[in-house]
């Protein structure tokens, strides 16, 4: 095989995906599969070759000609399509959440792992340039030993009104953008093994009808669905003593400069992500050094070349379903500690 066909299930987030497949010179897109054909036709247009049309997804998976399948639909349907195309032989990539709940999860990983198919997360934030060049810095040892971190993912009324799956159960801000800071600090910080946490976690626009997209206005029949979460917060410990403050919030009263930050503490130096700067201590001054990368491929150009790349050349893939899973249980885990009340320990 010398270029992995692709086929891209679920046309929101899939295009951008699918645009790094098509950028990448050893893979190609060669299907589409969306319950809604017009939403195929109209990603078709940018696909320089043809591609088949797919409206079942159990009868995409059964397509010989398609070798991986990037799962892009909402958060519940995850783990049913991956699990369908794992079943049927093909390589699979799964967007963030890997899914809308822990047991999904798990119950994915298992079969993916058995597989012995690549199995990866689409992760655009752990992946983006900027992340990496941190992840670098940590790796050799820039930091010293990193034992503190903030992460957020803030919005002032950007709560989805387009898609149901975003506020019925297994949706939420939690699992929606949330998932992005964890996932990436956590990966800063070496995925060091949680120990507890203990957050707060509900909706206070959501279900009022409040703090949708760009302040507009949901009709009554979309937002009296709303099941899931607008807003959580907590502190998670991990082995070594290291502490992570995350908070995550579809609508507030608060203004970030951009939607995402996250801030790194060592004993050496620290960072902060946005914009991308570092802190050191040089002769008893602070020395505070901005980093300007250059311009380069963007988080899900580099996803998909790791993704091609394990398949044919059987190269480490760096983001398993298996990190998807460890990150999905320490945000399972922070909104089942804000209804309990209480903290959660991992060995409970
Ligand atoms: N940066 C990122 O990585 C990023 C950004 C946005 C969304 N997402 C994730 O992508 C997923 C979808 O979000 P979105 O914003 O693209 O939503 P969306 O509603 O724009 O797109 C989802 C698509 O899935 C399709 N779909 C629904 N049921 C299907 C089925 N049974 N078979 C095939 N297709 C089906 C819908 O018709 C729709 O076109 C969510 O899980 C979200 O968390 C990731």
């Amino acid at each position: 095989m010398d270029k992995v066909r692709v086929c891209i299930v679920g046309m929101g987030i899939g295009r951008a995906n699918g645009r790094a497949f098509m950028k990448n010179p050893r893979s190609e897109i060669v299907a589409l599969c969306d319950v809604l054909e017009d939403r195929m036709q109209d990603f078709a247009k940018e696909i320089p070759n043809e591609v088949k049309f797919y409206t079942d997804y159990k009868e995409m998976c059964k397509d010989p000609d398609i070798d991986a399948v990037f799962v892009g639909t909402p958060n519940q349907l995850h783990v049913p399509v991956a699990l369908e195309v794992l079943r049927n032989d093909k390589h699979v990539m799964v967007t963030k959440p890997l899914a809308s709940s822990l047991t999904q999860a798990a119950e994915v990983v298992e079969v993916a792992e058995k597989s012995g198919l690549v199995n990866m997360m689409s992760l655009g934030m752990r992946f983006s340039n900027q992340v990496q060049y941190l992840g670098k810095l940590r790796q050799q040892g820039y930091f010293g030993d990193l034992y503190y971190a903030r992460a957020q993912a803030i919005r002032r009324s950007r709560i989805p009104d387009w898609s149901l799956g975003f506020v019925r159960e297994g949706g939420g801000a939690f699992r929606d953008m949330g998932v992005h800071v964890l996932d990436a600090v956590w990966w800063l910080l070496g995925m060091p093994k949680p120990i507890s946490v203990s957050g707060v976690a509900g909706a206070k626009f959501g279900p009022r009808g409040k703090g949708y997209w760009d302040f507009r206005q949901p009709d009554e029949s979309y937002w009296s669905q709303f099941k899931a979460d607008d807003y959580g917060g907590g502190f998670i410990r991990f082995e070594n003593g290291i502490g992570l403050q995350v908070e995550s919030f579809w609508a507030s009263h608060q203004q970030l400069d951009g939607e995402t930050q996250i801030d790194l503490l060592g004993t050496d130096a620290g960072a902060r992500l946005r914009p991308l700067t570092l802190y050191q201590t040089v002769n008893n001054a602070p020395q505070n050094v901005a980093i300007d990368l250059p311009d380069g491929p963007d988080g899900f150009d580099n996803v998909a070349a790791d993704f091609v790349n394990a398949i044919l050349d059987g190269t480490e893939c760096h983001a398993p379903l298996r990190h998807g899973m460890m990150v999905q249980q320490m945000m399972e885990a922070l909104l089942e500690s804000g209804k309990q009340g209480r903290e959660i320990r991992f060995d409970d």
